[in-house]
C-alpha cells in the first residue's frame, strides 16, 4: 500500500467504514447490494490495510471487526422475535490470492505440532441459517443477524422440504446446533423473477438475495412455493463425539440432514488447491450458485487449539471465486441525462467480449464511484456483469496506465442544456434542475408519458425526437393539439400513420386516472405508486391539494417520495400541465366508484387472473375489480381464485393445486358474477 499520512488515512478510514457499513446494509437487510462482492472486499481490505498499518485508528466498531447484520426487526411490517446465538455466528476470512491460501496453512503449522487434513467444501452463494435440534426435532432455527443475535425463523423454514422436522438413526445427541446455507437453485429463482416480471414487481438480482428476501417473508404458505433448498456444514454442540468435521458431518447426514455431496478431505495445501482449480470450471456446470471454496481444518481438537479472531475462525478461509471479468481500454466517458434530471456517467469502452456477447458500455453510476474508481481515460478497466444486466467497471489496471491518461472531468453543467448541476444531499447523484426546458429531460417525459403502461400512444422516441425538431411539443399537453395536416406533412408520415396516432390519442382519454398519474413522471412516482395514490386521494385535485401529513401516513409512501410529490404539486409548470391535459379530456380522478361498482359478489376476494380470455386481460382485472374484489399478481395462501384463461402461467396453476386452491374457468367466472 501507498504511503500515507496519519490525518489521510483517518478520513480514508471514517470514509471506508461508512461505505462497508451501508453497502452491509443494502446486502443483508435491503438484499438488493449496489457494489459485486468483490468491489465490496476491495473496499474491506482496503480498510484492513490502513488499520493494521495505523492501530491507533483501529475501533471496536470497524465493520473489519463484525459481521455485517441482517436484522430485520424496526423495518415495516416485520414481527421475528430476536433469540441470542449460544454461539456467535461468524463469518469467515476470504482471499482471491493463492498465496494467501500457502500463507493460511503456513500460519497453522507454525500454531500445531501434530499432522491435520483439510476439509474442503464448496461455499454456497445464499444466507446463512443455524438450526437448533432437540432430542430429535426441529426446535428453532435463526439468521446469522449480527452475530450475537438473529432472527427466529422457524415458522418459514418449516416450510423448506430440504430441513427434516424430525430426525431418525442412531447416536444423534440430545441437543445441538447445525449451521449451514439456504438458497435458491437457479431454476426456482429464474421461475420466481418471471413470475415477479409478470406481475410487474422488481426481481431479485441474484439467487442469494431472493433466498434471503424469501427467509424473511411474512407469509409461511407464499415462502412455500418459492423452492428453497438448504446444505448444512457446521455441527455444534457442547461434548460431541466426533473426532473430524467430515466424522461429524457424515453422522448428520445418517440422521436425514441435508450435507453436501460435493465435498472432499484434502491431506494438505496442495490438495486443497488442487480441488480449488477443478471447481474453478465445474461450478458452472452446477444448479445452483456458489462463490467460492471453503477450506476448513478437519481434525475439531485442532481447531479449538487454532480459535477465532473477532470475526472468523483461525481454522477455515474462504477462497472466492472471481467474478468473469473482461480487460479493456476506456474510450471516453458520456453524461447521460435521464427524464428526471439524473446525470449518469456511462463509459465508452474498446468492444469486448465477456460471457457470451460484446460489450461496448458500462455503467460508472455516479461522480462518487468514478472517484473511487480513480478513473482515467485511456485506462484498461475491467468489467463485469454482477446481478444486472448492464456491465458495470469494477477496477482499474493501474499497471497499464498511459503517462498522458487524465481524469474524465464530471460536468458542472448540464451537458444538455448548460444549467449547473445540483447534488441531492441524500443521494450519491448529480441532477440537472431545470426540469422545465432541458430537452433530453422534456423528450424523456414525452417517451414516458407515451409509453405503453402510461397512456400507451402510438409515438416511440423517434416521433417524439421529430415532433420535437419541428417545434411542435414542448409540454405534454401539447400532444393533444397536434392536427392532422401537421403530421402528413412530416417526413415519413403518411396519413394511415397520422389517424392512427391521432386515434391512440383519442383513446388514451379513456385511460384512468391512475395510469394518468403514472404518465405524468413525478419523481418517484411509479406505477405501484400512482395506483396506490389514485386509489387513496382519487383525484388529482384532491392529491395537489395533500399536505406533507396527508402523504407520509400512507403506508409506503416515505419522506423523499413525499417531499417529491409536494415539490411537484407546487411547481406553477404542474398545474398547468394538469389544466391542459384535464381540458383535453383526460381521466383526472377515478371513475366513480357508484357507476364502475357492478356488485358486491366478490367481496372479499383475492383472485390471480392469468392466461388469454375473450376479452383483454386488463379488462377482466376491472371486472374483478367491479365486482368488489382484489387482483393479486401470484398465487399464495391468500389466493381465493385462480381465474385461468388459455396459456394459463403453468406455475401458477401448479402452484394453485399445491395450496388446493381452486381454479375458475372464464365461464365459471361469469357464472359467479352473473345476478
Ligand atoms: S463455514 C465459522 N462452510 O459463507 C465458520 N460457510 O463468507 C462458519 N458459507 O457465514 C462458516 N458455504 O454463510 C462455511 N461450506 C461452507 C459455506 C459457508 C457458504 C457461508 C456462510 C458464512 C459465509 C462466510
Amino acid at each position: 500500500m501507498a504511503k500515507i499520512t496519519l490525518s489521510a488515512a483517518r478520513e480514508r478510514i471514517e470514509f471506508l467504514k461508512k461505505e462497508l457499513e451501508r453497502h452491509n446494509y443494502n446486502y443483508y437487510v435491503l438484499n438488493a447490494p449496489t457494489i459485486t462482492d468483490f468491489e465490496f472486499d476491495l473496499l474491506m481490505g482496503e480498510l484492513q490495510g490502513l488499520e493494521k498499518m495505523f492501530p491507533e485508528l483501529a475501533t471496536e466498531d470497524s465493520p473489519t471487526r463484525h459481521v455485517g447484520s441482517d436484522l430485520s426487526a424496526g423495518s415495516a411490517g416485520s414481527d421475528f422475535v430476536q433469540v441470542p446465538h449460544r454461539w456467535p455466528m461468524l463469518s469467515l476470512g476470504n482471499t482471491y490470492d493463492r498465496e494467501e491460501l500457502y500463507e493460511f496453512d503456513g500460519r497453522i503449522r507454525k500454531a500445531v505440532t501434530v499432522p491435520y487434513s483439510f476439509s474442503c467444501e464448496l461455499k454456497f452463494d445464499g444466507t446463512a441459517i443455524c438450526l437448533t435440534y432437540r432430542n430429535g426435532r426441529l426446535l428453532r432455527a435463526l439468521t446469522r443477524g449480527d452475530g450475537t443475535k438473529g432472527d427466529d425463523v422457524t415458522r418459514n423454514v418449516v416450510n423448506i422440504p430440504a430441513i427434516p422436522r424430525q430426525l431418525h438413526g442412531s447416536g444423534i445427541p440430545s441437543e445441538f446446533e447445525i449451521r449451514g446455507e439456504i438458497y435458491m437453485p437457479y431454476a426456482a429463482f429464474e421461475r420466481l423473477n418471471a413470475e415477479r416480471l409478470e406481475a410487474e414487481l422488481d426481481p431479485f438480482a441474484n439467487p442469494r438475495n431472493a433466498a434471503s428476501g424469501s427467509l424473511k417473508l411474512q407469509d409461511p404458505a407464499e415462502m412455500r412455493t418459492r423452492g428453497l433448498d438448504c446444505v448444512l456444514y457446521h455441527l455444534l454442540g457442547e461434548d460431541l463425539p466426533f473426532k473430524t468435521h467430515t466424522e461429524a458431518l457424515e453422522a448428520a447426514r445418517s440422521w436425514g440432514l441435508p450435507i453436501s455431496e460435493y465435498s472432499r478431505t484434502a491431506a494438505d495445501i496442495d490438495a486443497a488447491v488442487a480441488y480449488i482449480t477443478e471447481w474453478d470450471t465445474r461450478r458452472k456446470t452446477l444448479p445452483f450458485a456458489t462463490d467460492g471454496i471453503v477450506i476448513k481444518v478437519n481434525e475439531l481438537e485442532l481447531q479449538r487449539q487454532l480459535g477465532f479472531t473477532a470475526k472468523s475462525p483461525r481454522w477455515a478461509t474462504a477462497w472466492k471465486f472471481k467474478p468473469e471479468q473482461a480487460l479493456t481500454p476506456l474510450l471516453s466517458v458520456d453524461y447521460q441525462v435521464g427524464r428526471t434530471g439524473a446525470v449518469t456517467p456511462v463509459a465508452n469502452l474498446e468492444p469486448v467480449q465477456l460471457s457470451g456477447t460484446v460489450v461496448k458500455r458500462a455503467s460508472l453510476h455516479n461522480k462518487d464511484q468514478m472517484d473511487l474508481l480513480d478513473i482515467h481515460i485511456g485506462d484498461y478497466v475491467y468489467v463485469e456483469k454482477g446481478g444486472e444486466i448492464i456491465p458495470k467497471i469494477t477496477g482499474v489496471e493501474l499497471s497499464k496506465r498511459p503517462a498522458d491518461a487524465a481524469r474524465p472531468v464530471f460536468p458542472d453543467r448540464c451537458p444538455d442544456c448548460g444549467t449547473p448541476l445540483v447534488r441531492d444531499p441524500d443521494e450519491a447523484r448529480h441532477y440537472c434542475p431545470n426540469q422545465e426546458s432541458c430537452p433530453v429531460q422534456i423528450k424523456g417525459r414525452f417517451i414516458h408519458f407515451a409509453g405503453r403502461k402510461a397512456m400507451d400512444i402510438l409515438a416511440g422516441e423517434a416521433t417524439i425526437e421529430q415532433l420535437w425538431n419541428c417545434g411542435y411539443i414542448h409540454t405534454l399537453p401539447d400532444l393533444y393539439a397536434l392536427t392532422r395536416e401537421q403530421l402528413v406533412a412530416l417526413d415519413g408520415w403518411q396519413e394511415k400513420s397520422a389517424d392512427n396516432f391521432l386515434a391512440s390519442l383519442e383513446a388514451s382519454k379513456q385511460v384512468p386516472f391512475e395510469r394518468v398519474l403514472y404518465a405524468l413522471g413525478i419523481r418517484h412516482v411509479g406505477e405501484q405508486t400512482a395506483k396506490m395514490l389514485a386509489r387513496h386521494f382519487g383525484s388529482i385535485d384532491a392529491l395537489m391539494a395533500a399536505s406533507r401529513e396527508d402523504l407520509v401516513q400512507i403506508e409506503d409512501i416515505g419522506e423523499t417520495m413525499a417531499d417529491a410529490i409536494l415539490a411537484w404539486s407546487a411547481s406553477p409548470a404542474a398545474r398547468q400541465t394538469v389544466g391542459r391535459l384535464r381540458e383535453a379530456g383526460l381521466q383526472m380522478a377515478v371513475a366513480d366508484t357508484a357507476d364502475s361498482r357492478l356488485s358486491d359478489r366478490l367481496a372479499g376476494k383475492t383472485i390471480v387472473v392469468s392466461g388469454n380470455f375473450s376479452i383483454s386481460r386488463e379488462d377482466m382485472k376491472g371486472l374483478v375489480e367491479a365486482h368488489g374484489g382484489k387482483n393479486a399478481g401470484s398465487v399464495s395462501g391468500k389466493t381465493s381464485w385462480l381465474l385461468a384463461g388459455e396459456k394459463a402461467g403453468p406455475e401458477k396453476l401448479k402452484k394453485a393445486e399445491k395450496l388446493g386452491i381452486p381454479v375458475l374457468s372464464e365461464k365459471e367466472f361469469y357464472q359467479l358474477i352473473e345476478p
